[in-house]
């Protein structure tokens, strides 16, 4: 009988980890609360771009993958349980009560000589201070003596098609030598380069060090654009010309603000733990939410600027969002900037219609009519916003109408660049 991994949460992390697991000759429980999404997943219908329906399709036909909403279809227990499920902020403070219901889940069927790995982003000191003992609690083992327990952060870049699952090295920890040491021999098998640190605190840094890097640099660069935009200088010939360099500097370009499950949320759970432990702020943390979160409130500023350049109000245009996901090729609308500047530009008096393919219906935000990027769609609007570049869209049949590039992927007259 091959080894059995339940993988808690089916998520954008857990179900290309399930896939990979599958893939490679585990037997594999995707655990996740969230009805519709198993059923979808039963059906062979992934919701993941990183996951296509082919694949799923495969893991299930192979006979070895079985996706649920029911932790009691892990009964029997397993060998492997690897968590990923939502670290969210909840009115600014970190909320692992998802770690917590999955922990007090697994730990009711946790059986001698198991391991259970962590991936879901979180302060240092999480898997040591929380998961431990709730395993521990709910079992009547002992960490470390009856069962391993590790932290493996994710890495996953949704829509990367270089940096893939298996080519994405993976750092992974354990609470002591023989955890290190089950953690990984089982990303070993995952991934083509593990690499082992000495502790889960310095696993879980790891992940909001490279999280709060890109959201400090995404800022940086955003406020220089604001700036730049002010003293007249073209701040993207800037980037270009500084990206010649080829040591110590690493391009970032501006947006119109960070999305996604990862910057706009991790970096505050470190700045937490450095108040909470140190009373101390995380000044960098700081100043980077402040400027990636005012970000739309610059681009509606400029599209208000355009429009009145083409003696136009706000009040009363048609504005065409293109791309509400918050990231290229995918279909991800968690904190995505374009709900914002959408909520703005409706406050403004604006009619507000959008296009994206990726979305989803499921995802679809409230109040914002759907539409095709056609030139019928575009005969009957005053401006666009190009917020996400999708690969594949046609973006010259925006030709002749006022458009705003938070990208800068358009040239021409009728371009304002951010
Ligand atoms: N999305 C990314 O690109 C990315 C990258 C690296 C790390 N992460 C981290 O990984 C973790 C998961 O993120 P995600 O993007 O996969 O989230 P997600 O929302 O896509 O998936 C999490 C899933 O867990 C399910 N769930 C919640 N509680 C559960 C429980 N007790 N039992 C079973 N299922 C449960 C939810 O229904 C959901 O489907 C987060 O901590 C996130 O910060 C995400």
């Amino acid at each position: 009988m091959s080894i059995k991994v339940v993988v808690v949460g089916q998520g954008y992390v857990g179900l290309p980890l399930a896939m990979r697991a599958v893939e490679v000759g585990y037997r594999v429980v995707g655990v996740d609360l969230d009805v519709p999404r198993v059923e979808a997943l039963r059906a062979g219908r992934s919701y993941v771009d990183d996951v296509p329906d082919e694949v799923l399709r495969r893991a299930l036909l192979s006979g070895r993958y079985l996706a649920t909403a029911e932790h009691d279809d892990a009964s029997d227990g397993f060998d492997i349980a690897v968590v990923t499920v939502p670290t969210p902020l909840r009115e600014g403070l970190p909320d692992l009560s998802f770690v917590e219901s999955a922990a007090r889940s697994l730990a009711g069927r946790l059986r001698p000589g198991a391991l259970v790995v962590l991936e879901s982003t979180t302060y240092p000191g999480t898997t040591d201070d929380l998961l431990v003992p709730l395993l521990e609690q709910g079992s009547g083992l002992q960490a470390g003596a009856d069962f391993h327990v590790g932290y493996s952060p994710e890495r996953i870049d949704p829509g990367n098609r270089r940096w893939g699952f298996v080519e994405t090295p993976k750092v992974v920890s354990g609470i002591d030598e023989g955890s290190l040491a089950a953690v990984t021999a089982f990303y070993d098998d995952l991934v083509l380069r593990t690499v082992p640190v000495s502790g889960t605190r310095e696993a879980e840094l790891t992940k909001l060090l490279e999280n709060t890097f890109r959201h400090v640099n995404v800022a940086l660069v955003n406020e220089l654009a604001v700036f730049a935009h002010r003293l007249g200088v073209d701040v993207w010939e800037a980037i270009d010309a500084a990206s010649t360099k080829p040591f110590g500097f690493m391009r970032f370009t501006p947006g119109p603000g960070v999305g996604g499950h990862c910057l706009p949320i991790d970096p505050s759970y470190l700045s937490w733990q450095v108040r909470r432990e140190l009373g101390e702020p995380f000044r960098f943390v700081d100043l980077a939410n402040d400027v990636n979160e005012h970000m739309p409130d610059h681009v509606v500023d400029r599209v208000q600027a355009m429009l009145n350049d083409c003696s136009r109000s706000v009040r009363g245009s048609r504005v065409l969002l293109v791309g509400l996901a918050y990231k290229k090729n995918t279909g991800d609308v968690r904190e995505a900037p374009a709900l914002r500047i959408a909520e703005l530009l409706l406050r403004r008096g604006a009619v507000v219609v959008a296009v994206d393919e990726h979305v989803s219906e499921r995802d679809w935000p409230q109040g914002i009519r759907r539409v095709d990027l056609s030139a019928t769609v575009v005969a009957d609007v005053d401006a666009a916003v190009v917020v996400t570049d999708h690969d594949g869209l046609d973006l010259a049949v925006l030709d002749g109408v006022p458009t705003f590039d938070t990208r800068h992927v358009l040239t021409g007259d009728h371009v304002v660049v951010l």
